[in-house]
This record gives C-alpha cells, structure tokens and sequence, in this order.
C-alpha cells in the first residue's frame, strides 16, 4: 500500500462534499427531528426519521469517502456486526468466528444465533492460514485480534472463504479505515466499531458496515429501517468532528506505541510485549504488507495479576478502563473479563500524550512493582 495514496484519500475524504455555496455552514447541521413535512403521495429521502437524517446522511458520506465504498452507520459497533448476521444469516448457515476476537461477538452468535438454527465454530486467528472453509456462508476476521493481537492474512483468507462460497467480514476496529483496507484486500464487507479510534474521544459509542456488493450491504441497510438499529443525530455528528483529526491521532499514537513497545520490552518488570510492529511479533512480516502503520494497542504481560493490578493504578496518565482507541491513554488487564490470556496480562491503548511524560509515567509505576 502506498502511504500517499492513503493521504490523498484521506485529504479527499475531508472534502468529499466539494465546494459549498455562499453562506452554506462549513460543518453538518445537527438535525433533530423525527419526521419531515410530507404531503401528498411520500417522495424523497427524507420521509421519516427512522429512514434517514440528514445528520447521519453527512457521516455516511463522510465514511464513504474514508472506506470508498457504501456504508451505513450504526449506534455501536455490536449493532453494526448484529446488523451484517441478521441481515444475512438464515436457518441452517454455519459461521466461522475468531476465539480470540472481541467476546461480544461470540455471546451474540452462542445466545440468540444459535437458537434461531444458525450454528457457529471458532478459530484461532494464528490458525486461520490453514483452516478449511468449506460449509460456511459467512466468515468473520478480526486482524489484529483483540487482545491477543495475532494477525490474519485478509487477502489469503478472503480468496480461499470465496473459492467455498462462503462471504467475508472483516472486523477493522483496530485499524480503522486508514490503517488497513480489507475491501481492498478482498473482503465482502467490512465493519467498525468507531466508538475506538474513529471517533476517538471516548463519548460515543458507534459502528458502520460498508460493503461494495449491493447485495451484502442492502439487507443490512433494510435491517436498519426496518428493525430501528439507528444512530443518533448528536452522535452522527460528533464522530464525524471525530473523523476530522483521525489521520493526525492515528500517526500519533502509532509512534508513540512502536516507541513505547520497544522501551517496555527492555524492561526488567515486563515478562513479555506484543506489538505487530515488533520484529519478533510473528506475524510482523505481514503486519508490514497487510497494515498501513502498527496501530496503537500494545500488550504487555507482567509477574502476575496483583503485578498488573497495581502497575496500572501507579500510572498517572494511563487511565483504568476498559475500550481502546481514544485520545486518552488507558489499560486493563484482559482476565478481568474472561479473555484467554495471562492474569497479568495487560492490554495497553496508547493515546495522544506526548511521548516523553508518557513514557516517564509507565516507568515509574513498573520500576515502583
Ligand atoms: C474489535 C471490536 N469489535 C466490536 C466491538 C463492539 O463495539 P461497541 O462497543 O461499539 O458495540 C468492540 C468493542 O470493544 C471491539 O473491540
């Protein structure tokens, strides 16, 4: 992928509704209102407000442009993957899931697919470049994992789930838009939690799904009207101010969490660091073709759970919580929810702060264990 090309979309993107007439505001209206005047025999877009509004119409334009295909934005990230299974599962499909991917997905599959006849099976992201996909209608890729970060080939997957007759969906949370291009590389549709680092200042939760098939994406779409998924215009126009800086946060944090990875992986306290942009990373030689950057989530395991525990309650800039993305530094230990890792591990979402006082503030609490 060539880095320019990423910065001419994105620079396109930005202006993506062209030059504007006189007096015409710079920013989308935030719109509020749950129908419009409609006489006579309904026409146009604008009808009902479960329909369309003309607030998200700005965002899914906006992440249009960004994903250069269609999209169609969702209040969160699960509404947007539950959109893409409701919208194209039926009785008697099996899926394929990552193990080691984000667990809501799975839970959504186990309680309420399973029982309505749609089975499900899962595999290791690692394991993904061997796996057999005969007998799946739909495929879902999460690379990098959450939180284990382990990479999965998109293209590699995306012709062999094909060649099954099988769709792919690619989970691009991590990456965004701008880190990584699945519909490129071959996947069927793409979805994204853009409550993360699309938006990226942690006070909305929202999702999209695009796809370039009218047929993938047009179900999902009908199952936005049709069952009410729909986003709110305040929150529609916070994560399009969101998108606005997305390309200088993303930059940002990446450095900071490539620099950071190596200084933790030097460290006595830290038993072990994982971060695609390390050269002992597994998979760095793909994460180098497949990734535009190394993204801004960093794994790092310590002695144990109280190790962890009290390393992230030193920190002074690395805030305790959970989700990842924003502009605000923060960490958790993955166990706490039952993920598959080490007790001490710990998921690190690096933000925006300068490097310096970032770096200083991790050091201190890990040389303070
Ligand atoms: C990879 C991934 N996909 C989807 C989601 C769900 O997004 P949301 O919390 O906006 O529903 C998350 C949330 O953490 C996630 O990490």
């Amino acid at each position: 992928m060539n880095p320019s090309d990423d910065d001419e979309r994105f620079a396109r993107a930005l202006h993506h509704a062209g030059r504007q007439p006189t007096g015409a505001p710079l920013t989308p209206p935030l719109v509020l209102t749950s129908a419009y005047v409609l006489p006579g025999d309904p026409a146009g877009d604008y009808q009902y407000a479960r329909w369309a509004n003309p607030t998200w119409t700005a965002l899914d334009a906006l992440l249009t442009a960004l994903e250069e295909a269609p999209v169609v934005a969702f209040p969160s990230g699960m509404a947007a993957i539950a959109a893409v299974f409701y919208g194209l599962l039926k009785c008697g499909d099996r899926i394929l899931l990552p193990a080691d991917g984000y667990y809501t997905t799975r839970i959504l599959a186990e309680r309420f697919l399973a029982p309505m006849g749609i089975g499900c099976d899962l595999v290791a992201t690692a394991a993904l470049a061997t796996k057999e996909f005969a007998g799946y209608r739909l495929v879902l890729v999460e690379t990098p994992s959450n939180p284990a970060l382990d990479l999965a080939d998109i293209g590699d997957v995306s012709a062999r789930v094909k060649a099954a007759g099988g769709i792919v969906v690619v989970d691009n949370t991590m990456m965004t838009p701008l880190g990584q291009r699945p519909l490129d590389l071959g996947a069927d549709l793409v979805v994204c939690a853009d409550t993360k680092a699309v938006n990226g200042h942690s006070d909305v939760l929202f999702g999209h799904v695009a796809s370039r098939e009218a047929k993938h994406l047009d179900p999902v779409r009908d199952w936005r009207r049709i069952a009410g998924a729909i986003p709110g215009p305040f929150e529609s126009w916070l994560v399009h101010r969101g998108i606005e800086t997305l390309e200088l946060r993303l930059a940002r944090m990446g450095d900071s969490a490539l620099a950071l990875a190596q200084r933790l992986q030097a460290h006595r306290a830290v038993r072990a660091v994982v971060y695609p942009g390390l050269p002992e990373h597994p998979a760095h030689a793909l994460a180098k073709r497949q990734m535009r950057g190394f993204g801004s989530i960093v794994g790092l395991t310590l002695a144990d759970k109280d190790a962890a525990e009290r390393f992230i309650g030193a920190c002074r800039y690395v805030r305790p919580a959970t989700s990842f993305g924003g502009l605000h530094s923060s960490a958790e230990r993955r166990a706490r929810w039952g993920d598959q890792v080490a007790e001490g591990f710990i998921r690190l979402s690096v933000g925006c702060e300068p490097l310096e006082p970032l770096w200083r503030d991790l050091e201190a609490s890990l040389n303070a264990l």
